[in-house]
């Protein structure tokens, strides 16, 4: 199969683009590179584009006999979404609408979107459940429910058939080393933790000490990103083979705290993880931890990596 990987020079879509790859299909990376890096894309042809680009996305869909679509393409960092929505509804928003109306047009039926636990807002319960209320907090989360919201109802009108993918935490690297988590600027605890330890940068700040979790830290469910991977391909062959549209969380169903992170990374680097206390960062909910069960009955499919999993690939990627 053809798959178009929108952001496919970025984090989660190189990862996904190599597993594509791996199980013998073809990705095909679109990516305006304003934040993805062109030396991620080494598995298959590379267009540098803007997903407001109508003309050439159709041009691109056609030339490449593309049967499929994976769209990571959009802006990611909550605290900037806060500041500048209209950013975040142009690009993710109007751009993911622009790909749509692409695909539509060239008979393109199956769309497979990376969504995030971002749609929840603060929950109700932990574990989180598809059936959870979808109540965003800030503009990022409201720019991937609204989406979410438009596939449904093109899928209704038209054969489109789409998986919405609700990521947890991803973070991790690629185990052979090729690839990894590369953000500019950085606002994740895994990769800000390990640049601490290794002394590329000031000491950590633990936003927040006073939640109430097991240790007053924030609590997160980290999924390794070569997970993340193997569920957008086996969410495409879901949608290739008859079946239909889908939401669905992605995450291990185990939660961590910050302070559960460091201690684990301490392991790892041998030493202790320079980190101050800080005040909370607005915005972040006290505890977000999947419950996977529907993706495993859907999909058949489990994270396989654990927190240590994740911090081991990711330190070696970082000290590569
Ligand atoms: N944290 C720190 N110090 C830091 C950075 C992060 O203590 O320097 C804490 C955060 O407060 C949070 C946890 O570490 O409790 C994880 O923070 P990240 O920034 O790594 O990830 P987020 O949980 O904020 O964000 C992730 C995704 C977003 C998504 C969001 C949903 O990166 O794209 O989950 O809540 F929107």
């Amino acid at each position: 199969m053809r798959v178009l990987v929108t952001g496919g020079a970025g984090y989660i879509g190189s990862h996904t683009a190599k597993e594509l790859s791996n199980q013998g299909m073809e990705p095909v990376v679109y990516d305006n590179l304003i934040h993805g890096h062109r030396e991620a894309c080494k598995w298959g042809p590379f267009i540098q584009g803007e997903l407001h680009d109508l003309e050439r996305l159709r041009e691109c869909l056609r030339e490449h006999k593309i049967e499929a679509v994976i769209h990571f393409a959009a802006y990611a960092y909550v605290g900037e979404s806060m500041k500048d929505p209209g950013k975040y509804f142009w690009n993710n928003v109007e751009g993911s609408l622009s790909l749509i109306r692409a695909m539509r047009q060239e008979s393109v039926n199956l769309m497979v979107f990376s969504s995030s636990c971002a749609t929840y807002g603060i929950p109700e319960s932990v574990p989180i459940s598809e059936a959870e209320i979808q109540k965003p907090i800030n503009p990022y989360g409201e720019t991937k429910l609204i989406v979410e919201r438009a596939l449904h109802w093109y899928a209704q009108a038209s054969p489109l058939k789409y998986a919405a993918l609700r990521y947890f935490n991803a973070a991790g690297a690629d185990k052979s080393g090729e690839i990894g988590e590369d953000h500019t600027p950085e606002t994740h605890l895994i990769p800000l933790a390990i640049e601490a330890v290794l002394g590329k940068r000031d000491p950590l700040k633990i936003f927040g000490t006073d939640y109430p979790t097991r240790d007053g830290t924030a609590e997160r469910d980290y999924i390794h990103v070569e997970d993340l991977a193997r569920a957008h391909v086996s969410a495409l062959h879901h949608l290739a083979n008859g079946n239909d549209s889908f939401c669905c969380n992605l995450g291990t169903g185990n939660g961590s705290t910050v302070r559960e992170v460091l201690d684990e990374l301490e392991k790892i680097a041998g030493k202790p993880v320079p980190a101050d206390p800080a005040p909370r960062r607005e915005g972040d909910p006290p505890s977000l931890v999947a419950d996977p069960s529907l993706a495993e009955k859907l999909l058949g499919w489990k994270a396989e990596n654990n927190l240590s999993d994740i911090l081991q690939d990711a330190y070696r990627w970082h000290t590569k």
